[in-house]
């Protein structure tokens, strides 16, 4: 993160733009307006990724933001745009997400300070380890008012837009997200000398728990479930696992139909334990509500698509974006790219440069129409409580 950091502070340099990393890691970079009492529009991503990930997923979306300020030329407009660079948004380290942008809507709290990786580092010793001061979290937060908007470039991450043959669209929703960590106990033994009917076995009861929740999903129209990482332990071949410890992503754009399925699959694994004489221990790691982008911001979004020659789209993300902790605070809205055969957090994911370009299009005439437009330049105060 350092040495990314770094290089953006150089591409920054021939715009005489000069960047700063706020109290959780995150970079800001303010290219100022004509007038220095302007208010500010936001555009960026974030600047990590997952383990053996593409090269797209998050740093797009800062680094056309950079490139809007180079496609500026030096003019200055009715606004400020400042470019942020979030940290921590994929929540792999701690299990959870979103912890650079919760920073500027003021949820970086205590509980979350504590939470520990897998090595026992907690979040404010990592801040420590980095060289920033959690003492001056409060600092990072957005201002009472004078930020316009927020918005985010992203790659789509699915099939949506290649399978419309579209190089763009204007997000209108973003799906709700629950991440939960469930422990499944038993008991460690031999497993030579244990018979098949004496054995508690953790990780026996985590599979049969795991295929009914791919079963079940897979019935739930519009609903996405995943177990994306489990431990057992002791974790020897000639070991019975003793302890299970996975997590499941669940994603769905409606909260409430989210909500049920994660209460059936917390009582399914209770059931499970129970017959198999094991024990459960389930922790909510995330509970993100469904979240939509601002209907101004997106038909402006829709209007530099078709104005730069292509056809819009209008979709939901079935992807977790900054956006939607943003959005708590500002208005905000994203462009999504398509990403080619939709793959996605794997060294295979892609653009095409010519939809790169479209955005770029897209993106300098979008700038240009929020700079022309008295509703967005006059909406004051727009940071929500
Ligand atoms: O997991 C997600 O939804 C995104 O990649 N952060
Ligand atoms: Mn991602
Ligand atoms: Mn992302």
């Amino acid at each position: 993160m350092r040495e990314c950091h770094q290089a953006i502070a150089r591409w920054l340099e021939p715009l005489g733009v000069v960047s700063t990393i706020d109290a959780i890691g995150n970079l800001h970079a303010v290219y100022r307006a004509a007038d220095a009492n302007a208010p500010t529009l936001l555009l960026g991503s974030h600047l990590d990724t997952v383990p053996d990930a593409g090269a797209y997923d998050g740093i797009l979306g800062v680094v056309l933001a950079i490139q809007l300020l180079e496609q500026l030329e030096g003019r200055h407009l009715p606004f400020a745009i400042e470019v942020i660079g979030f940290s921590e948004e994929e929540g792999v380290r701690f299990g959870i997400p979103f912890i650079g942008s919760r920073a500027l809507v003021g949820r970086c709290n205590e509980e979350l300070l504590n939470e520990r990786d897998r090595g026992g580092v907690s979040v404010r010793e990592a801040i420590q380890n980095f060289g920033l001061d959690p003492s001056q979290l409060a600092a990072a937060r957005l201002p009472s008012e004078g930020i316009l908007g927020y918005l985010e470039f992203h790659i789509e991450q699915g099939p949506v837009l290649e399978s419309l043959a579209l190089p763009l669209a204007a997000v209108e929703a973003i799906a709700g997200q629950s991440r939960l960590a469930i422990t499944f106990r038993g008991k460690a033994n031999h497993a030579g000398t244990t018979p098949m009917n004496a054995r508690r076995d953790a990780l026996s009861g985590a599979a049969e728990w795991i295929v009914g929740v791919e079963n079940e999903a897979r019935r739930a129209s519009g609903l996405v479930a995943t177990v994306g990482s489990i431990q057992a332990y002791p974790g020897a071949t000639n070991v019975i696992p003793g302890e299970v410890r996975l997590t499941v992503d669940v994603r769905h754009h409606s909260d409430e139909a989210r909500m049920q399925f994660v209460a059936h699959l917390t009582a399914r694994a209770r059931e499970i334990a129970a017959h198999r004489s094991l024990t459960l221990n389930t922790t909510a790691l995330l509970e993100q509500p469904a979240v939509a982008m601002d209907p101004f911001l997106t038909s402006e979004i829709v209007s530099a698509i078709r104005a730069s020659g292509s056809t819009p789209h209008r979709m939901p993300s079935g992807a977790g974006h900054d956006a939607m902790i943003l959005a708590e605070r500002v208005p905000a809205a994203m462009i999504f790219l398509r990403t080619p055969a939709g793959i996605s957090h794997d060294p295979a994911e892609s653009v095409l440069v010519e939809d790169v370009a479209c955005a770029m299009e897209s993106g300098v005439r979008l700038l240009r129409q929020l700079a022309a437009s008295g509703e967005f330049l006059q909406r004051t105060n727009t940071t929500r409580a």
